[in-house]
């Protein structure tokens, strides 16, 4: 079939536009610092022996999350997980043990799901990580599958940068890194779809009252390399992990990356109850901790050095874990702990009411 000139020009045109749009999204809601690459430690090992080459489950990666490829191998390499056979050939689909589907790539009218019959033994695993307020319902999938891969606290797979127990407690080994600034934030979304207005109205608010060194793309020229992102960090007395939105369960790497550079967040998102659900209470300041943004100005700028020091006692039982930064690498944790949990989970599952669950 011969296309006309013009005709093409306009496919032309708006693949382009569809591709710039993507990729526009892509940066706004997933590298929102300055997506840095460190080098990770990395989760206790899983004895590969445990599961024999015969026995490993398929696991079947029907979308690449935004079209972004990466290595299923990094999974052995960086997180000592072997335990299933990660593919993306959807040939297999007969065959494979789970299927992982990423929310946002899933068609509004459902078209590029699978269309064959769904094996008896097969899971369906709905892996999304932003929070509700930058999620699109997409209807009928409430009632589709088996497992959640999400950073939910009851997740059935749970993606979140968790601190680890120290084996022993540790005596000397912390240093305080040199700091040269005293507040910091690296911040490149401030889009207001994505539910970015309580973060900006406090950081103008507090602005006013203490200096405060922003980096990234959304106030600033001045972007971060992957390899500038702990070492900025390190270099301030406090860090602002302002969350773009504000739900339960939604503690990204922005306060994991102060944790781990060796900085006391300052965190704005959930309730503090929350992130003590997840984190020692002594290892950060919240908002809500004070009445006004005034306040947490003065409390910060008033600070002796024997109280500051005191917000790094967690490190003598604890420890932070690195959490990697480029966008293959943001993808791919995920997905081997979705290969690992099918190696071990041989039960029955059924996810009623989705969005219920995750919208709540
Ligand atoms: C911020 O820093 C500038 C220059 O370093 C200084 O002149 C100003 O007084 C500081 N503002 C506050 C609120 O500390
Ligand atoms: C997975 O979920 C679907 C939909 O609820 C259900 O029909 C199916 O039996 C479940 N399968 C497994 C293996 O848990």
């Amino acid at each position: 079939m011969k296309i006309p000139d013009s005709k093409k020009t306009w496919w032309i045109t708006n693949i382009v536009a569809i591709c710039l749009f993507g990729s526009i999204l892509a940066f706004f809601l997933y590298l929102e610092p300055a997506s840095p690459v460190c080098s990770p430690k990395y989760a206790p090992a899983e004895n590969p022996q445990d599961v024999k080459p015969n026995e490993k489950p398929i696991v079947l990666l029907w979308f690449w999350p935004l079209g972004v490829r990466f290595d299923f191998k990094i999974c052995s390499t960086n997180f000592q997980i072997d335990s299933c056979v990660l593919t993306d050939d959807r040939s297999l689909y007969s065959k494979a043990h789970g299927v992982i589907f990423f929310q946002r790539d899933i068609a509004w009218n459902l078209d590029n799901m699978p269309q064959e019959p769904r094996p008896a033994f097969q899971k369906w695993i709905w892996f999304h990580v932003e929070s509700p307020t930058n999620t699109g319902k997409v209807p009928g999938l409430v009632n589709l599958f088996n497992l959640t891969l999400s950073y939910r606290r009851y997740a059935d797979i749970n993606v979140r940068n968790d601190l680890t127990i120290r084996e022993t407690e540790a005596k000397e080994d912390f240093v305080l890194p040199k700091k040269d600034k005293l507040v910091c934030w690296i911040v490149s979304n401030n889009n207001p779809q994505t539910g970015t207005a309580v973060r900006e109205q406090y950081y103008r608010e507090l602005s006013k009252h203490i200096n405060i060194s922003v980096f990234g793309r959304a106030y600033t020229g001045n972007v971060l390399s992957y390899d500038e992102y702990y070492s900025t960090i390190a270099s301030c007395k406090f860090y602002l992990s302002f969350e773009n939105s504000i739900h339960r369960d939604y503690i990204t790497e922005k306060v994991n990356g102060p944790l781990v550079a060796g900085t006391v967040p300052v965190v704005l998102g959930p309730p503090r109850e929350n992130y003590d659900q997840f984190l020692p209470a002594d290892a950060f300041i919240h908002v809500n901790d004070f009445p006004d943004a005034k306040s947490l100005a003065a409390f910060l700028l008033d600070m002796k050095d024997e109280a500051y020091a005191r917000y790094f006692e967690w490190r003598k039982f604890f420890t932070a874990t690195p959490h990697l930064l480029s966008t293959q690498n943001e993808f791919i944790q995920p997905i081997c702990l979705a290969c690992k949990h099918m190696s071990r989970d041989r039960e029955y599952h059924v996810m009623h009411d989705l969005y219920q669950w995750y919208f709540k």
